[in-house]
């Protein structure tokens, strides 16, 4: 999609690194079979494939020799044999270099004694988790220093399992989605759920929101506690009447300044394995949550960029929200400071905290990061 792109990283003051760093969705997991697919992210082309092993690879796109894309090719003779994957590895559809899982150039079929530890392609940490395929994006080139966020949930017997939302491109960076953690006042308006009560806190890494109010939709109560690990992955659990969902909404940078986005919503059925109406029931529930999300979408589809809010003094805790996004984009060093200057619960001016709202355990199955 040709995108005219409104504002970029720095425009926001963010920095000094133009994309940040996390787990990052990148595919859906279904839709990455044998088969090389080119995507882009963080302003870069590369190809995803899942290797013999079942294992997803992401490797940068382009061949060292003469710089052919690894994937976009589908009529050259290596690819339409089937050849151009093997094991775990890849050959270019060019010449047949093969390159490994790690990047690394394992074979150049004419060399023999070529030295080919020289040369390799940059290879990225990839997870399957909750049916996507995330990558751990690192402007500093480092290893992970967390695993994804993830549901507990999805792993429950009765768990029906979703298939993602495909939002597409919007020219809109996404600080602007992340706007919404801290954003109160835009629950009536925009979603007909004036809120309550809210508060967000600040936890490292993590973000979290809890608010609730009476949503028209459902015409009933609506309870959330939402959080982010990193700027690329949301999650919210959701109580109204007995319907207890979890919604997931991923945004990934494709360049600066424009962001792809997936929403999904998890449903547990009410006992054992999903029958059928549990499935169409996990449906509607994902299709409602679509319906209020869509609201949002169309707006920043649609929106100059705030560059700057104008932060009213009952406004959202924005200028907060956006100096704890800043923490990804600069150096880890740099972002632990930021990090044990923000930790904290903070409430908004005129509304109650969520401390009558933390009875039971319905945060216990929150914030939980991916087993490795
Ligand atoms: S361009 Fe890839 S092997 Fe020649
Ligand atoms: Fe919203």
């Amino acid at each position: 999609m040709a995108q005219t792109i409104k504002a970029v990283a720095a425009d926001y003051g963010l920095g000094p690194f133009t994309f940040p760093r996390g787990w990052f969705v990148v595919a859906e997991a279904r839709d990455i079979q044998r088969i090389p697919v080119a995507v882009t992210f963080f302003g870069r082309d590369y190809v995803l494939y899942r290797g013999e092993s079942n294992r997803v690879v992401m490797l940068d796109a382009y061949c060292l020799h003469m710089r052919a894309h690894l994937a976009k090719s589908t009529s050259a003779h290596i690819v339409q044999t089937g050849a151009n994957v093997e094991g775990d590895s890849i050959r270019c559809p060019y010449h047949g270099w093969k390159y490994g899982a790690d990047g690394g150039v394992e074979e150049i079929p004419y060399e023999k004694d070529f030295g080919l530890a020289r040369f390799s392609i940059g290879s990225y940490p990839i997870r399957e988790v909750m049916g996507c395929v995330v990558m751990w994006h690192d402007p500093e080139g480092l290893a992970p220093d967390c695993e994804p966020p993830y549901l507990p949930a999805w792993d429950a017997p009765e768990a029906v399992h979703w298939q993602l939302d495909h939002l597409g491109e919007i020219a809109i960076h996404q600080i602007e989605i992340l706007d919404n953690m801290a954003d109160v006042h835009h629950l009536g308006p925009t979603h007909g759920a004036p809120c309550e009560y809210l508060e967000n806190e600040f936890s490292g890494p993590q973000v979290i929101q809890r608010q609730g109010g009476f949503i028209d939709f459902y015409q009933a109560h609506l309870r959330t506690v939402t959080w982010y690990s990193g700027t690329g992955i949301l999650l919210s659990k959701q109580q109204y009447q007995e319907t207890v969902r979890y919604e997931f909404i991923a945004n990934t940078p494709v360049q600066d300044g424009a962001t792809k986005a997936w929403h999904a919503v998890l449903t547990l059925a009410k006992s054992g394995t999903p029958t059928e109406s549990d499935i169409e029931l996990a449906q509607q529930e994902q299709a409602g949550g679509l319906e209020t999300f869509r609201a949002d979408f169309e707006v920043w589809k649609n929106k100059e960029p705030a560059i700057k809010v104008i932060q009213t003094p009952h406004d959202g805790r924005f200028r907060t929200l956006r100096k704890w996004v800043n923490q990804f984009y600069m150096p880890r060093e740099e972002a632990a400071l930021v990090q044990s200057e923000l930790n904290g619960i903070l409430p908004v001016p005129g509304f109650p905290d969520a401390s009558q709202h933390k009875e039971g355990d319905f945060e216990s199955d929150c914030f939980q990061t991916s087993p490795e």
